[in-house]
């Protein structure tokens, strides 16, 4: 399995040791605990000398067989899961850091990571110190200084930033940091964070992993030692994967390559496609040539990414009236999955922030995050332009 590519790994990976009854399918396993008849084997299993499974909290088969998917996407040593993206962050972070510890990271992580960093970590005593994104001298500065963890995530939600990973990974070891990545944008299949040098990487398996917006899902890859040590973390504070959640996951997963080749050309695309528009200030896509991170993306990605963000002329009223004109995107707080997804960045990733704290991160409040979707691309581009030529008059001339 190891050896096969990503598209048919993403097909047949982790499934075999779950199948049961000839099923060729994995079953979706309800049962909260595992019985047994003979002690001396529950004994056995619960102290981990023989496989099995104890209770649903720790650990159950469908669960199993989404983690040994990612694993082998990711090409790590070992996986474990969580019922959300951000349970993932939040149980890695509270695994490695205690009081006293220094954490640096980058100003564009995503809105909830955010806040962990500026609410949560500072209560606990640790030093956040978090960098402008892209200023890799300040960033290797600020390593350099010493740190427990060094946190990344390439390309950023919703600016599609690029932070040359191997680099910052490269210093963190030599400082003796704990590398982790947030790899939910790109996906194993446009990037692999593990072979830049990172020791742990993060999805929120939400997004692309699943792709159909139908299930919420977190993982962790990385070393045996670290990951064991996260998911001792995670079967004690209890943020477990629930068993239909894993199984969506694994069936939205088979598509994966499919979806995220057809996401990367459509997001090009479109991102190519905003660029003509008058009404639109900027576009942000690792793609674009005048992305200004464009060759480290190049070096470091197999694909763009299906996510692209572009700022429009008029701001919030400008949003107000474009985004309920478009027929073929849902206007939801969500990002890859199939269909088109589409939002102000001030409603979704960062509604969390003030106005000020958007401004000084370089989020304008008219900044639209679009998440391309599997649509046939001339669809796509139709729907932008009517949605742009159905403005209201009073926009058009003001700008
Ligand atoms: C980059 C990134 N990481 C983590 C998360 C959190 O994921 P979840 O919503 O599954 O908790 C998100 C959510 O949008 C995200 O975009």
């Amino acid at each position: 399995m190891e050896k096969a590519k990503l598209g048919t790994k993403s097909i047949w990976a982790g499934e075999k040791d779950q199948l049961a009854f000839g099923a060729t399918q994995v079953p979706v396993v309800h049962s909260v605990s595992f019985g047994y008849d003979d002690m001396d084997e529950w004994y056995e299993v619960a102290v981990g000398k023989k496989k099995g499974h104890i209770y649903g909290r720790n650990t159950n088969p469908t669960v199993q067989a989404f983690e040994e998917k990612i694993r082998i996407l990711e090409g790590a040593e070992a996986a474990t899961s969580f019922s959300t993206g951000m349970a993932a962050i939040s149980n890695t972070l509270g695994t490695l850091l205690f009081p006293g510890d220094r954490i640096v990271s980058i100003k564009d992580t995503y809105g909830g990571t955010n806040k962990i960093f500026t609410e949560f970590l500072p209560k606990q005593q640790v030093e956040v110190v978090l960098c402008d994104t892209g200023d890799h001298d300040a960033i290797e500065q600020e390593i350099e200084r010493g740190c427990k963890v060094l946190y990344l995530e390439s390309p950023t939600n919703p600016t599609v930033k690029i932070t040359d990973i191997k680099r910052m990974a490269s210093a963190g070891k030599a400082a003796g940091a704990i590398v982790v990545v947030d790899n939910t944008f790109a996906t194993p299949v446009n990037q692999n964070p593990l072979e830049l040098g990172a020791d742990l990487v993060i999805h929120s398996a939400t997004k692309f992993l699943g792709g159909h917006a139908d299930a919420l899902g977190g993982s962790v890859c990385g070393s045996k030692e670290l990951v064991e040590a996260v998911y001792h973390y995670r079967e004690i504070n209890g943020a477990t994967l629930d068993p239909m959640a894993a199984y969506l996951l694994l069936r939205g997963m088979k598509t994966l390559k499919l979806r995220i080749d057809q996401q990367n050309k459509n997001a090009q695309e479109i991102a190519e496609f905003l660029k003509s528009i008058e009404l639109v200030e900027d576009v942000f896509y690792p793609g674009l040539e005048t992305h200004p991170n464009h060759d480290i993306a190049k070096e470091q990605m197999n694909g763009f990414g299906g996510m692209l963000s572009f700022s429009v002329k008029g701001g919030v009223e400008t949003v107000r009236h474009l985004l309920p004109k478009l027929k073929f995107a849902n206007r939801a707080a969500n990002l890859g999955s199939v269909e088109t997804v589409v939002g102000p960045s001030r409603t979704t990733s960062h509604v969390e922030c003030t106005p000020e704290e958007r401004a000084a991160m370089g989020i304008p409040e008219g900044l639209i995050r679009y998440s391309a979707g599997i649509e046939d691309i001339d669809d796509l581009k139709q729907d932008l332009e009517q949605a742009f030529k159905a403005l209201p008059s009073n926009i058009m001339i003001k700008n």
